[in-house]
């Protein structure tokens, strides 16, 4: 039987975890910028990076933007219940259970985040800025008003292709879109104001799970250092933050940050 390889369970070299623990621990306020790689533990497909991610299998034009939902938004619409049905079924990883930890344990911590999951919530940390929006905050696509948040079934899709009419809204009659950042359309002011309020004052930025390939998010990274912060990435992959970074643990989310935590506590 051949043993099965975790895509994801890399060695963390002692010496990288050392410094990364030594940092956290000199730390009064730490912060995390995380990205898709932060849910991959979950079951959830990130964007880019391999066979199955996102951007691999559909063009993001196709269903992230405001056009393709005018074109066809039952596809676009079948599409995100199927996204919002998958993060219903999963679970947040231990790697979203330690940032809740260090939540407890550092009152200032922070976590800026581009996902449009729920399990930094789910996982019980607290301040948490969404700088994408949330699969779950539907509006109106014609008067922009919220529309009620409704418990999605675990299998609200079986497919990502199925073809789902949107519902209706509750003032306008016109149809409802998922309240989250489309490609070509501006990121709202009041996450971005508190994500650069939060990364001016932290003095350490764990970067979690992200390609740094979209900006203005990966622009934070530059922009924390330059406001004296330390970086520590955390993310099985070379990426653009790593020249930034003063130590990379080259590891899955789910097993560095436990293993960080469990250093810091032997320190
Ligand atoms: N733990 C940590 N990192 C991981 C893991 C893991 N288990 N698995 C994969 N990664 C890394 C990959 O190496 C990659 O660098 O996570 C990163 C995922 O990158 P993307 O899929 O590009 O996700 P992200 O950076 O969050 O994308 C930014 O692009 O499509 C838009 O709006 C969307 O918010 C998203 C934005």
């Amino acid at each position: 039987m051949k043993a099965v390889v975790d895509p994801y369970r890399h060695s963390v070299r002692p010496e990288d975890l050392d410094l990364a623990a030594s940092l956290l621990a000199a730390s009064k306020r730490p912060a995390a910028l995380t990205g898709a790689g932060m849910s991959a533990e979950s079951g959830l497909a990130t964007f880019r990076g391999t066979h199955s991610s996102l951007w691999s299998r559909w063009e993001p034009e196709e269903l992230a933007t405001p056009r393709a939902y005018r074109e066809d938004k039952e596809l676009v619409w079948g599409w995100y219940m199927w996204r919002m049905g998958a993060v219903a079924r999963a679970q947040p990883n231990a790697g979203h259970k330690a940032l809740a930890v260090m939540s407890r344990r550092w009152p200032y911590f922070a976590i800026v985040t581009q996902n449009v999951d729920n399990l930094h919530e789910r996982a019980g940390s607290t301040r948490i800025t969404h700088l994408h929006g949330g699969l779950f905050e539907h509006r109106c696509f014609a008067c922009a008003r919220p529309h009620p948040e409704f418990v999605v079934p675990a299998d609200a899709a079986d497919g990502p292709q199925l073809r789902l009419a949107p519902p209706r809204c509750l003032h306008c009659g016109g149809y409802i879109r998922p309240g989250v950042v489309w490609f070509g359309e501006q990121m709202p002011e009041e996450p971005w104001n508190q994500a650069t309020a939060w990364l001016r004052e932290c003095d350490l930025l764990l970067v979690i799970g992200t390609s740094a390939m979209v900006q203005p998010a990966a622009s934070l990274v530059g922009f924390a250092r330059q406001h004296g912060a330390k970086v520590v990435l955390v993310n099985p992959e070379d990426t653009g933050h790593s020249s930034l970074a003063d130590v990379h643990l080259k590891a899955g989310a789910a097993e560095a940050l436990p293993l960080l935590l469990d250093r810091l506590d032997r320190s």
